[in-house]
């Protein structure tokens, strides 16, 4: 099969406006991927309802929110499909059957979700069994690619596993799909902790204004140790040179301001104004595509409705497919 003809699948949760760290560890990469691939966005709010069933507005903000910032960046609804999860019921179909075929055990080991949960003070039962729910994700538009953070990858595993063990026991309905890891890690948050994240308050977003960009820059960490102009200062895990190392398009110049850094006479006010300047360039565009979005929401619901009834008109044949194969389907016809 050719590269033009390989489905991916990927999703996000929409739990509010989406980063800089969501488009340097995940929407650039999508943006390339729109070109070669038959690709399928999914804005996984039944995913979200797992921690955040307390705060359902948060979610319904969220699903538009995160709409609007996946066109601004020039996700393009003419090549790509957008869904709504929970707008195809289908999802929670296949999860419950999902569910059946995989063994307790292995959700119990996944490390990820391990992880999430140990952070949380008490869990849903909807929320252990996320990693299932992805799965359906995955395989209800039969996808054969899967564009991640590590973070993920159990999540990629557990599918794997399941597909094969469908197609071994009810005859072959589903791909065993690829995990594809985006080439970036996280981007740190502007106070240098190891992710930007809404709780810490260390976030840039793409929707943020300029002068609210502008502000959150001159109040990034550095180096603690350059406290004059004069002295030599840091270049690793200084969060202004890992953000200019992302956003500065002119590599020779970035490592003379590196190297003028580490000798001393080049001042945090002075960089910060250089990488106000890249984060301001490189906002612009997406700013003005948000605008002409916010003013045709028309066109948002388009994305949104139209992507959606495509994924579920294959959802609805690959739910025909699995009750087929399992035999659970039709048992009327044994009435003598
Ligand atoms: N769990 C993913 C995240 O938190 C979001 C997600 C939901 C997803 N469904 C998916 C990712 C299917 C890949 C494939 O970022």
């Amino acid at each position: 099969m050719n590269k033009e003809q390989e489905r991916i699948l990927t999703g996000m949760r929409p739990t509010g406006p989406l980063h800089l760290g969501h488009y340097v560890g995940a929407l650039e990469n999508w943006l390339k991927l729109q070109e070669q691939y038959d690709s399928y966005f999914l804005i996984a709010d039944y995913q979200a309802l797992g921690d955040h069933v307390d705060d359902i507005k948060r979610i319904r903000n969220s699903v538009i929110e995160v709409a609007l910032d996946w066109l601004a960046v020039g996700l393009d609804p003419e090549k790509t499909t957008f869904v709504i999860q929970s707008y195809v019921p289908e999802h929670a179909e296949l999860t419950m059957l999902l569910s059946m075929l995989i063994p307790q055990s292995q959700v119990d080991h996944n490390p990820t979700l391990k992880a999430e949960r140990a952070a949380l003070k008490d869990v849903s039962n909807g929320f252990v069994n996320y990693p299932v729910s992805q799965a359906a994700d995955i395989l209800l538009p039969k996808a054969d690619l899967v564009p991640v953070g590590e973070d993920q990858l159990p999540h990629i595993e557990l599918t794997r596993k399941v597909a094969a063990r469908f197609n071994t026991t009810y005859g072959h309905v589903f791909p065993v799909p690829r995990a594809l890891v985006g080439r970036i890690p996280r981007l740190v948050g502007t106070d240098g902790q190891a992710k930007m994240s809404k709780s810490l308050g260390n976030c840039i977003y793409l929707s943020d204004s300029e002068a609210t960009v502008n502000q959150k820059i001159r109040a990034m960490f550095t180096d603690p140790t350059h406290l004059r102009i004069s002295d030599p200062g840091h270049v690793e895990n200084n969060p202004v040179f890992i953000y200019l190392d992302a956003f500065h398009q002119n590599d020779k110049e970035l490592d003379e301001l590196k190297a003028h850094y580490q000798r001393g006479g080049l001042g945090d006010v002075a960089l910060k104004q250089i990488l106000a300047k890249d984060i301001g360039d490189f906002l612009e565009p997406i700013r003005e595509r948000r605008d002409h979005f916010k003013a045709h929401p028309e066109l948002v619901r388009q994305a949104l409705i139209e992507g959606t009834l495509r994924a579920k008109k294959i959802a609805e044949k690959t739910m025909l497919e699995v009750r087929d194969a399992m035999g659970i389907t039709h048992y009327e016809d044994s009435i003598k």
